[in-house]
Parts: structure tokens; sequence; C-alpha cells
């Protein structure tokens, strides 16, 4: 779908900013198509600029869990505006917040906020760095941990997407440090911890990866990592950006009863505002500084806004039976599409962890980064198009996750899945 006016401010933004965008995975290239520029939203749904409606299955990125503009986090936010947008300065939000997350999340006990994802993992490896005194990390192909350096190396969905999985600016220097394995494969960790002994200072991991599409974790993947991790004085460090606040109010490690030395979040805990975090135990934490000598700060770390919009989410996310009912619908919605697709006689591979799903394109199962690259997607790229024309907004790339909000209404829902049956016999 073209329509004028998101044509035309995409040829506009084309001359100002790289690629008419601020992030690259909104461009939209790997669909083949040009992105819908977004003029506001309710609930599940976003409006374009051109006053065309669509369910929302991106919820930006991650974060929207409650649908967007929940009227009691919107006012939340306009109340503290009021007071100031930032100090600069420390605030009791930073402190409500700070335990609003220790409660939540099973392996942290202190916090500290900033304002991206990608800062949350960037700050907790070098505190992981300095708390073991070891330079090399290990991550998995396939999860993204943010774009910074270290972590910029088989990143999966954006970095995929574009076929960059090393970008140039990286100095060979620092990548190498950075050892890769093969998600759902302790073999391969065992291997390259083997290889690198006494040298690994963490083990980072997207517990439930969200950036190949969704992969969960096969069983005994986590508990193995954990293993190896405490035999080897290895800091194992969920990612949990995604998935915290998301697959439960605990996240992952609370899902599957594995406790991480370290947590990074970010996405749900800023209610739609920029916030990242990253925490674990005390032992590790306090080596951060002004505590200890591992550096790490931000001009606007514990926005007052940011903080404001992400306790109010974090309160409503609290309310008994919020993860049921959140659980049905994705339950309904993934198990709807994928039988669409097979009574179109269309193979895809469907999985899903709480409201986080994925049609992989694929007639195999996806469970790693190799397997996922298999899919098809250029009947991906074809399908997107054709759910934009239905009125569905979903990722515009084959290797991200669908989100599903406490907003989509079952009318919401089934017509998604009415969606999807027309446009998989249309492929
Ligand atoms: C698992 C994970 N970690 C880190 C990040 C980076 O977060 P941000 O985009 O806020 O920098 C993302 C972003 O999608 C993510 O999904």
């Amino acid at each position: 779908m073209q329509n004028s006016r998101s044509t035309k401010l995409f040829q506009q933004a084309l001359q100002s900013i790289p690629g008419g965008v601020n992030s690259p995975v909104r461009a939209f290239r790997s669909v083949g198509s040009d992105p819908l520029f977004i003029k506001k939203a309710a609930g599940p749904r976003i409006y374009d600029e051109d006053g065309n409606a669509f369910i929302d299955y991106v919820g930006s990125w991650g974060p929207m869990i409650l649908g967007h503009c929940h009227p009691q986090v919107v006012a939340a936010i306009k109340a503290a505006v009021d007071n100031g947008a930032s100090f600069g300065a420390p605030t009791e939000l930073e402190i409500t917040l700070a335990e609003m997350v220790i409660d939540a999340v099973p392996s942290i006990e202190m916090v500290r906020m900033v304002s991206s994802g990608t800062e949350a993992t960037m700050s907790a490896i070098r505190l992981a760095r300095g708390y073991t005194g070891r330079d090399n990390i290990l991550k998995f192909s396939g999860c993204y941990h943010g774009h910074s350096d270290a972590l910029l190396v088989k990143a999966g969905s954006g970095a995929a997407t574009f076929g960059v999985p090393d970008s140039p600016g990286v100095p060979a220097d620092l990548a190498k440090h950075t050892l890769t394995a093969i998600y759902n494969d302790l073999d391969s960790v065992r291997a390259l911890v083997a290889a690198n002994k006494g040298s690994i200072a963490c083990i980072i991991v997207e517990p439930v990866a969200g950036n190949m599409g969704t992969v969960p974790p096969k069983e005994g993947f986590l508990e193995g990592l954990r293993s190896i991790c405490s035999e080897e004085g290895i800091v194992l460090i969920f990612d949990e950006v995604m998935s915290g606040f998301r697959v439960a109010y605990g996240g992952v490690q609370e899902l599957y009863g594995v406790t991480p030395d370290m947590t990074t979040l970010g996405k749900i805990i800023g209610g739609g505002l920029p916030v990242g975090a990253f925490g674990g135990k005390k032992e590790i934490m306090s080596l951060l500084s002004p505590a200890g000598g591992v550096y790490q700060a931000g001009t606007l770390s514990g926005n007052p806004l940011a903080m404001t919009a992400g306790i109010e989410t974090l309160k409503l996310l609290k309310q008994p039976g919020f993860y049921q009912k959140l659980e049905e619908k994705s339950a309904f919605v993934a198990e709807g599409i994928a039988k669409a697709a097979k009574d179109a006689g269309f193979p895809i591979y469907s999985t899903r962890v709480g409201s986080m799903f994925c049609a992989f394109f694929s007639k195999d199962p996806v469970y790693d980064w190799d397997s996922a690259a298999k899919c098809d997607t250029k009947a991906f790229a074809a399908y997107f198009k054709a759910m934009l024309n239905e009125g569905i907004y979903l990722a515009p790339s084959q290797f991200e996750t669908a989100f599903v909000g406490i907003s989509h209404s079952t009318e919401d829902l089934e017509q998604t899945i009415a969606a999807a049956a027309k446009c998989f016999k249309a492929l």
C-alpha cells in the first residue's frame, strides 16, 4: 500500500535523515517498500499520515504491552511534565521504579537506570568485565543486544535483515573479544569455553530469542548455561530488554525458573518513553561508579517522565489476571494464524512464548540462526504487504517478533486471523 502523504514525507526525510529513518528496521527495505509515516495511535491501532488505521503487532517494537495511550499512563506523564522534564538530580521516582524492578525480577538485587537497551547491555558487559577482570564475552548468533561495538557481531534482525552481520566501523581488535556460539546448542558453548578457559567475562543471551523471529530456548538450554557459568566463574547475563515484563511479570527467568547473575531491561519498563536498566547481584552492582570503580553515567538516566511512565505501566501489569488474559489472546491469534496457513496449504513454522510470536516461512523447525535464515523471505515480504493492505501492521522483516497487547480485542484478533487466511491463500 502506498500512501501519498507517507510517500511524500519519506522522500523529504531521505534528504535530511540517512535512509529516511532514525532506526534501520523502520525502513521497510527488506520487504521492498517504503515505510508508512505514523501520525497517532490509540489502543491496538496506529494511524498513518493518510488517515489509514492498522491493527498494530509491532507495539513500538515491544514496549506497548498495554496498547497505545493507556489513559492512566498518559495522565501520569501529563502530571509529571508539569513538575519538570529533567533535573539531572535524583528523584523519589527512581527509587520507586528500582524497587518495583527488584521486587519483580528474581536476579535483580540492585539496578541502574539508563536511557536505552543498547546502553543497558553495553554497561552490563563493562561491569561483568570489571568484576571478573576478563576481556572476552560470549554471545549467540542471531541474538541482538543493541548496537554497541562489542555486540554488533552476528546480531540478528536489523543486521541480518540488511545482510551486515559485522558492521563496518567495528574495530577487528574489539570484535575479536566477542565469541559467538550457536543458540540452543550447549556443545558449541562448551567448546568455546574450553578453548578460552579463564578468559570469558560473561555469557549474554536473549533467554527467549526475539531478534531472529521468536525462538524459544530448548529444554535444558538455559539451565545448561547456568551450570557452565557457575562452574567457570562466568557472569551469566539474561538480556530481557524485550522479554522482561513481557512473557511474565518477572520475565523469562520467572517463567523458566533459571536465575542469571545479571539482567538487562528496556522497552516495557519505560512505558513507551526511552528507558533501559541493568541489574543483578549486589556483589556485582556495587562495583559500579560511584560506589565502585567501573564507570557508567547518563545525563537523562532515570528521567522523571520515563520513570513515571514505567511505574504506571508496571502497576497495571501487576493487576491480577493480566498475564493470563494476555496469554489467552496471544494463543488465540498465533494458533489462528498457524491454522490459516495450514488450511491454505502454506508451510509455516509457528512459535510463541507468551505474547511474543512468529510465523516462520519455513516447513522445518526453527531453533537457531541457521534454521531461521533458511526461511522464504520473498514469500514473507509478499505476505507482509498483503497483510498491510488488509489493515494489519506487522514488523517489516521475517526475523522479528510479533507482540500482542492487552488492548487487542477478540474482534481485532479475529480480523487478523481472517486477513491472514486471505493472504496465505493468495500467496
Ligand atoms: C534483546 C534486546 N536487547 C537490546 C536491545 C537494544 O535496545 P534499544 O533499541 O533500546 O537500544 C533490543 C532492541 O530491540 C533488544 O531486543
